[in-house]
């Protein structure tokens, strides 16, 4: 992501970074490490993320960790012995854009104890965030357009006042792997959501139309996750907190029209591996 930091549209300021899971996916590498924390190229996917939100206005990046997580703390820091060794060098501007942005934001961290799902994830991150819009990234869903996606998602938010999902359309025998919604098309080419469901079998999805790694969340989200069973697979869903404010009208998707890799998968890592290689220069 290489967009400059633009006037944010809205007052939303802060943005969440569920990065608890295990990233089984990826064993044996995400053993000791974060998955958000292998690069693609010479970049860490949480910094691709935390540039996304920075290009969007938001300036306090609040982390929702578990265990084994604490390079992500690192990564957002000084580390003081390596900049006093290549300070003067020629190699000091490798540690250019991640100096830029631990000059711009705020950091601040919570831990997720039990991997209850992306649903609990999002409600132990309310202390950070309180009773204000905020936006999401998964890390993992690396999107590449012209503009940040949370910075598009935001001029959404501000005309509609709701969450804001950002969806694409994906192939049908990929609808059992994400949360599939369906409503009506708007004049200004986004949908009001009308109907969710989390990972549906293909003859019960509604649509291919898929829910992201993208989100602008209301703050009304927490006390409906706090009433939220676990539901698909034993977790507390994001889909299944959502569904309640589609069912008012508060939910409304963006379709993205950009590229996305979904590097919680190894085809999806090596693709954007290959793809930033080819299209970025060293940051
Ligand atoms: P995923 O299910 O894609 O990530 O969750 P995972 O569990 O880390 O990966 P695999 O499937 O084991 O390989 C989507 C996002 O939600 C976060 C994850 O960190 C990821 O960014 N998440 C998920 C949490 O923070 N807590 C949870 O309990 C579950």
């Amino acid at each position: 992501m290489t967009d400059t930091p633009r006037d944010n549209p809205t007052p939303i300021q802060i943005c969440l970074f569920p990065v608890a899971g295990y990233g089984t996916r990826f064993l044996p590498a995400t053993k000791a490490q974060p998955k958000e924390m292998l690069p693609i190229v010479t970049k860490p996917l949480i910094q691709y993320g935390v540039e996304e939100a920075v290009a969007a206005g938001m300036h306090t990046m609040a982390f929702v960790t578990g265990r084994n997580k604490r390079a992500i703390e690192d990564h957002f820091d000084i580390t003081y012995e390596l900049e006093d060794q290549i300070s003067g060098t020629q190699k000091e501007i490798y540690l250019s854009s991640i100096r830029q942005l631990i000059d711009q934001c705020t950091f601040t961290y919570v831990r997720q104890t039990k991997m209850r799902g992306l649903g609990d994830a999002i409600l132990t991150g309310e202390p950070l965030v309180g009773q204000q819009p905020f936006g999401v990234i998964l890390a993992d869903d690396l999107c590449h357009d012209d503009e940040s996606v949370l910075l598009q998602m935001t001029r959404l938010y501000a005309q509609h006042q709701c969450c804001i999902v950002a969806v694409e359309e994906v192939r049908r025998e990929d609808v059992c792997k994400y949360g599939i919604v369906s409503g009506q098309a708007l004049p200004d080419g986004s949908i009001r959501i009308e109907q969710m469901v989390e990972k549906p079998a293909i003859d019960q999805a509604p649509s291919n139309l898929a829910m992201i790694g993208r989100y602008i969340l209301t703050p009304d989200i927490f006390d409906i996750l706090r009433e939220t069973p676990p539901g698909n697979g034993g977790e507390i869903q994001l889909t299944d907190a959502l569904k309640v404010l589609a069912a008012r009208n508060k939910v409304i998707g963006f379709p993205f029209s950009g590229r996305r890799f979904d590097c919680g998968s190894v085809e999806g890592f090596v693709e954007a591996t290959n793809f930033y290689f080819q299209h970025q220069t060293r940051g």
